[in-house]
């Protein structure tokens, strides 16, 4: 068999995720990760090249016989590295820049589900403030910039005042860029959320152990909206019969729309949903893996990584190769003061060599400063615990953050419970 020269793109907690589970693959030789952090530099070389500059990632993957690329975030799906390493006959794994369109327009995701008939809150798109403010109902809405805009660009509204001001700020301020030319105005959805991820391979998708994440800063949900905050995987109320059901519903519709387009989606399809009282409907698809939902999922995976990519990208994927382990895994997101806001970087981390050996720490933004772990981003270090069940999954991951110490360090101490 042939051996695995691997690259993985992206530098957060996800793709640490990513680098560890591809490194148990027997078939992988070597990992680099471009440009990483200093997590991924323990299993892997990172390379200094920045994840959307695919020109540079692509002649380095041909230079190198990359084997295998692996796409953490969006933006370079969004400009199409996949169309662009397939040219150069380079595997990679991920969809093209017109099936991320799932992602990378909210607009283009909305009217492929209307028409595919896949569960979603009914909604219309806007290109003109004036034409969008004559439509805001009287009561509550949800006013997303169709773009995108780094998870900042949802704004969930109590009433017709609110949604106005936040029209006003994406199609008039224009706070959004160009992510916000377009604007979904759409019915307030109520009831739990959960992300269920899947493989695609163009025809066959396959599920992950469906996930929750929280997404406000501080406990008991409240406070801004964070890149995420903490995860647990699978939620007790998310049954297999129901993940059959979103399977049925959504993900398989959404794979065989996208074939019937001639845009099939490869890649791992992220379905965002509300289970509302009249069953699961999709809030947002995303292109990729989530973070830090893969730093709870992946340990939960049995199948061999490297092995269930490669048959994505080969047409030849089969639920056999998707094994999952029993059990529960749970993730806290350890941040830097003052996130989701302004914050400090170069704060110096100690305890990573303190851990209890059943605790995994995922870097998310550090770097190694002269032989010291600091911190380099908002989110500094994502710590799972597994378990037989949920509780002891949580416990195990607070035993780990309490092992580790940064200045100002603040995560939720609610995950999970
Ligand atoms: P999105 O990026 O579209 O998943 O939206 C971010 C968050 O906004 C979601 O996780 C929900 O909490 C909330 N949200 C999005 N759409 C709706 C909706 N139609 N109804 C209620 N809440 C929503
Ligand atoms: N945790 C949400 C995301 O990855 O989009």
């Amino acid at each position: 068999m042939t051996k695995l020269r691997v690259l993985i793109i992206g530098s957060g907690g996800r793709e640490h995720g990513l680098a560890w589970k591809l490194a148990q693959s027997p078939r992988v030789e070597q990992i680099f990760v471009a440009p990483g952090n200093a997590g991924t530099a323990v299993l892997a070389q990172n390379l200094p090249i920045a994840a959307d500059d695919i020109d540079r990632l692509a002649l380095w993957a041909r230079e190198k016989r990359i084997n295998l690329t692996v796409v953490g975030p969006e933006l370079p799906l969004a400009l199409g590295i996949v169309d662009s390493f397939r040219l150069a006959r380079l595997p990679i794994f991920g969809p093209t820049q017109a099936a991320a369109q799932l992602e990378a327009s909210k607009a283009f995701a909305k009217r492929f589900m209307q028409e595919v008939g896949i569960p979603t809150a009914v909604s219309a798109t806007f290109t003109e403030y004036d034409k969008a403010a004559a439509f805001l109902p009287d009561g509550p809405s949800v006013i997303k910039a169709s773009g995108l805009a780094a998870g900042k660009g949802v704004i969930v509204c109590d009433n017709r005042a609110q949604a106005e001001a936040a029209l006003r700020q994406m199609m008039v301020e224009r706070e959004f860029g160009a992510a916000g030319d377009e604007v979904v105005i759409e019915e307030r959805l109520t009831g739990p959320e959960v992300s269920l991820l899947a493989f695609c391979d163009g025809k066959t998708a396959v599920a992950l152990p469906p996930a929750r994440d929280h997404k406000r800063a501080y406990d008991g949900d409240q406070g801004p909206n964070t890149g995420g905050m903490g995860v647990y995987a699978p939620p007790p109320d998310v049954d297999a019969a129901l993940v059959d059901e979103i399977m049925r519903t959504v993900i398989q519709p959404a794979v065989d729309g996208m074939a019937r387009r001639g845009t099939p989606y490869v890649g791992v399809l992220y379905a965002g949903l509300m289970l509302t009282p009249t069953g699961p409907k999709v809030l947002e698809f995303n292109c990729r893996f989530g973070d830090p939902e893969t730093q709870a999922i992946l340990p939960l995976l049995d199948g061999d990584l490297a092995e269930i990519m490669l048959a994505c990208i080969e047409g030849r994927l089969t639920p056999e190769m998707v094994r999952v382990r029993p059990g529960a895994c749970a993730t806290v997101v350890m941040a830097a003061p003052g996130y989701p806001g302004a914050y400090a970087k170069g704060l110096s981390i100690s305890g990573l060599d303190a851990v209890p050996p059943d605790v995994l720490v995922f870097h998310a933004g550090t770097k190694n400063h002269n032989g010291q772990i600091v911190s380099d981003g908002g989110r500094v270090l994502c710590v799972s615990g597994r378990g037989d069940d949920l509780a002891t999954a949580v416990a195990r991951a607070y035993a780990g953050v309490a092992a580790l110490h940064f200045a100002g360090a603040h995560y939720r101490k609610d995950i999970g419970r």
